[in-house]
């Protein structure tokens, strides 16, 4: 995983801004009921996506939690009084507790499966029966648009995405989540380059190839030869998956 005490600095510019915020709220909270409530967003980073979760159902009180301080700090600053420090395979509050839960970019993530299960577990948890968790799946695969850097780096090593529609449909069923809905947001401006897919390489941005290594420089070599190096190809398009808590039946 990244360092994201590092990456506070620089996340929200370099994660598509205000603009990939917005489409992200919008479809977010096109999968939760309307209505008043609490919302919890695990893993809200620097808050650029919560704040406007709040800022659009002024009937939800929304709290972020978040496990790395820099990117806390952030968020406070936007969501003062309303966030706190905690990690998401043990959240530090009660059974039923919200009305929805959202996890935007955290299961990609969680490399390791137990740490997969514990995070769907505690989102289950905290939710009340009859709420609703929402969360991205397939991540890396939004980036996947059918540019000339796609062919390039189609025979890349990757791991297996943690994050699958697949496995993060069983693990919610695993906690009597059920599906509930499903949506997708474009980031717009977070298309890549072949110059910004050098440097993300360099930076260790793909998890299979290290910076400094020859493979690595390999494909920076032939993404060098493509034309148009700042030309950013198509906008990722990320998808939403929302599952609900059943209530019990009325006797
Ligand atoms: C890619 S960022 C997503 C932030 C935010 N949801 C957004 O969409 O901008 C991933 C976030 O997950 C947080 N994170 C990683 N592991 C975590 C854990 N076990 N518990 C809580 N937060 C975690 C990181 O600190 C980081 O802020």
């Amino acid at each position: 995983m990244l360092d994201y005490d590092k990456e506070a600095e620089c996340y929200d510019a370099s994660r598509g801004g205000e603009a990939r915020a917005e489409t992200a709220a919008h479809t977010v909270l096109g999968l939760i009921p309307p209505g008043p409530g609490r919302l919890l967003d695990v893993a809200c980073g620097t808050g650029i996506v919560t704040r406007r979760l709040a800022a659009a159902r002024p009937g939800l009180r929304v709290t972020g939690a978040d496990l790395t301080p820099a990117m806390l700090h952030r968020a406070a600053a936007r969501l003062p009084g309303a966030v706190v420090r905690a990690d998401s395979r043990r959240l530090p509050f009660p059974d039923g507790a919200f009305d929805a839960v959202t996890t935007i970019w955290l299961l990609h993530l969680l490399d390791d499966p137990e740490d997969l299960r514990a995070v769907v577990a505690e989102c289950a948890r905290v939710l009340r029966p009859g709420g609703i968790y929402v969360t991205t799946v397939d991540k890396a695969a939004a980036h996947n648009v059918g540019s000339d850097i796609d062919a390039v780096l189609a025979d890349r090593p990757r791991r297996a995405a943690p994050d699958a529609t697949a496995t993060v449909v069983a693990e919610a069923a695993r906690h009597g989540l059920r599906p509930a809905g499903q949506g997708s947001f474009r980031s717009p401006g977070q298309g890549r380059s072949p110059r910004r897919t050098i440097a993300d390489l360099r930076r260790g941005w793909f998890t299979q190839l290290p910076p400094g290594e020859p493979r690595t420089e390999e494909f920076a070599a032939r993404l060098a030869a493509l034309p148009d190096q700042e030309r950013p190809r198509a906008d990722p398009v990320f998808r939403v998956r929302a599952f609900r808590k059943p209530a019990p039946a009325s006797p």
